[in-house]
């Protein structure tokens, strides 16, 4: 009996991929679990982010059963002197490290200027480092996920994941804060195809042994059960290839990523998505575009079903 238990715990220790449920979020559940952060844009953006009051009367977050909607104002024309779009950015209370995070997203922000962002960060950035889950500009899709941290940290060449590797450099004081960015295979993972195909689940793993970041197209019927449903418990070995893998072969994953707090944003223009607007296809010039077409910021929202986290 002794001998069965040492057993079991042994093989458990090595198996080390499962986790288990700490934190549930759903509708106004992540009211309560994030904060506002009503600061200059620091990419620039043409936005300005509103605080919880401002937020609530504009309808700019909006919380009800199991939708979380967050979004920009879309039907004033702006004072190109004055400030920019009310928007939002919101950051968890609460921290994190070695975990598994899963986002179950119906709906991202589209339209031409959008630059929308579900990451993490550490304090006195970029020294505990930052994780892009789901980033894009433009609607040009696919997704990216990017790494971004000190000097020191880089990615092997040859990676076992479903998407192009960038730049291996993760170091955001060189290549303009490019980080080393993973652009996915599947098309359907960001702007207006992944919103035609029903969204779908991110899920972000962090632990010692790297990053990996795994998406699902509601549609697909690929996406885990466990995932799915949000189980109990989850077993990132049952999830099969990620799309963007970051492994610690040469990077300390411990030392280049502190605590991280999540945020949501969703910012216009700004250092990306001003500097590509041109090759996007998109009418005007962006700003020009973001102050005097609110209509065109109708579908430039998020919608999660639910937030949750495993530690
Ligand atoms: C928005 O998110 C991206 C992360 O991908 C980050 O680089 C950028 O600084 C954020 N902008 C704001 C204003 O929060
Ligand atoms: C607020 O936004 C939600 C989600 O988009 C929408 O269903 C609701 O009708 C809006 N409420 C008002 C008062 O506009
Ligand atoms: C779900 O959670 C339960 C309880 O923690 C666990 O027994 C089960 O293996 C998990 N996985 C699936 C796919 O249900």
């Amino acid at each position: 009996m002794l001998f069965y238990f040492v057993s079991l715990l042994a093989l458990q220790l090595v198996s080390g991929t499962s986790y288990t449920q700490s934190d549930s979020h759903t509708g106004i559940g992540f009211l309560k679990s994030f904060s506002y952060q009503a600061i200059p844009d620091p990419t620039h953006g043409r936005v300005n982010y509103v605080d919880a009051v401002t937020a609530a009367n504009e309808n700019l977050t909006y919380a009800s059963g199991d939708h979380f909607v967050l979004r920009t104002d879309f039907w004033s024309v702006l004072d190109p002197d004055g400030p920019g779009r009310n928007s939002v950015r919101i950051q968890s209370n609460k921290q994190y490290t070695t975990s598994v995070m899963i986002f179950n997203i119906r709906h991202m922000p589209q339209g031409c200027g959008t630059w929308p962002a579900v990451w993490t960060v550490g304090e006195d950035w970029p020294n505990n480092g930052e994780i892009d889950v789901l980033e894009g500009i433009n609607d040009q899709g696919p997704n990216q996920a990017t790494l971004h941290t000190t000097a020191g940290c880089t990615m092997p060449d040859w990676r076992y994941e479903q998407g192009n590797a960038l730049l291996d450099d993760c170091d955001a004081l060189i290549n303009s804060n490019a980080g080393c960015g993973v652009k996915f295979f599947d098309t359907r993972s960001y702007g207006p195809i992944f919103n035609d195909n029903g969204g779908g689940w991110y899920a972000v793993e962090r632990s010692e042994a790297g990053i990996s970041v795994w998406f699902w197209s509601r549609d697909a019927g690929t996406v885990p059960h466990e995932v799915e449903v949000g189980n109990e418990t989850v077993d990132t070995d049952n999830w099969g290839e990620s799309s963007a893998y970051f492994p610690n072969t040469d990077c300390d994953m411990t030392s280049k990523f502190g605590p991280h707090k999540i945020v949501i944003n969703l910012t216009l223009c700004g250092d990306w998505a001003g500097s590509a607007y041109g090759d996007s296809g998109c009418p005007s010039t962006c700003e020009d575009f973001v102050n005097n077409n609110p209509w065109a910021f109708e579908d430039a929202y998020f919608d999660f079903q639910w937030l949750k986290i495993y530690t």
